[in-house]
């Protein structure tokens, strides 16, 4: 499995000063070398963390891969297309929210997700629907044209060492392999962290796990090269 990891609680910090640190762009490149294949990033409509500038100095730096969170948002839309990141997620957003939550609708606006899509994959952009578990949204966003989808596994991290646990693993890797049945690629994504990440190994043909906090916080204590390293051999 690969790792892509997600910077932008390092961006949160830099803009709790409004100065410039710590660097988003700087800790992309520690996150590669220390066993990131790929870094991910939110730029939000309210650019609470990520700021645009930061999106098109990582699209010219990273070595790895940018993969890039967004809502259906006509002006993010824009920007990705003008930057071509390797990847684009996705996401359901509200204003108020701390984080992302839940899953996109695919099901319930598949016109509309497959028609904001469509642009993007003609220039190359791959895609990928961040969707809740289930058969609905599986086999909704086979119908989209995008080639991957990223399962939502924060009611699994949520539920992980209590009775709740197995049932929400199933729904994932269940998830999965109908997804992969219909010639979807599986990311999975959200709440994973150093306890309870080892299930996703059961699951077979996971492609990248995109992980944010967990790893972060590790590197409040113990340093961002330790804490990404530590996640990477985890996954490997
Ligand atoms: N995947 C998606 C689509 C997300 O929105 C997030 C959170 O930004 C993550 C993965 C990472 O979640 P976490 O920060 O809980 O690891």
């Amino acid at each position: 499995m690969l790792l892509g990891v997600n910077i932008d609680h390092i961006a949160t910090l830099r803009n709790a000063r409004g100065g410039i640190d710590p660097n988003p762009i700087i800790a992309a490149e520690i996150c590669e070398q220390h066993g990131a294949t790929s870094i991910t990033t939110h730029l939000r409509e309210d650019r609470r963390h990520i700021k645009d500038d930061d999106v098109y100095t990582l699209s010219k730096t990273l070595t790895t891969k940018l993969n890039l969170e967004m809502a259906m948002a006509d002006d993010i839309q824009k920007i990705a297309l003008e930057i071509k990141p390797y990847s684009i997620c996705l996401v359901p957003e509200k204003r108020q929210e701390i984080t992302t939550e839940g899953g996109l609708d695919v099901a319930g606006q598949l016109e509309k997700v497959t028609e904001f899509i469509s642009p993007l994959l003609n220039s190359g952009i791959i895609v990928s629907l961040f969707i809740d578990p289930t058969k609905e949204q599986v086999e909704a966003s086979a119908k989209t044209g995008a080639q991957f989808i990223e399962m939502h596994t924060g009611t699994y991290s949520e539920k992980f060492g209590t009775q709740e646990e197995e049932k929400e693993f199933q729904n994932l890797k269940n998830a999965a392999l109908l997804a992969q049945s219909l010639g979807l690629k599986v990311n999975a994504g959200h709440g994973l962290n150093y306890e309870n990440v080892h299930r996703m190994h059961e699951i077979p043909n996971l492609h990248e796990l995109n992980i944010g906090h967990s790893i972060i916080s590790r590197a409040v204590f113990y340093g961002l090269p330790e804490a990404v390293q530590k996640m990477s051999n985890l996954i490997k």
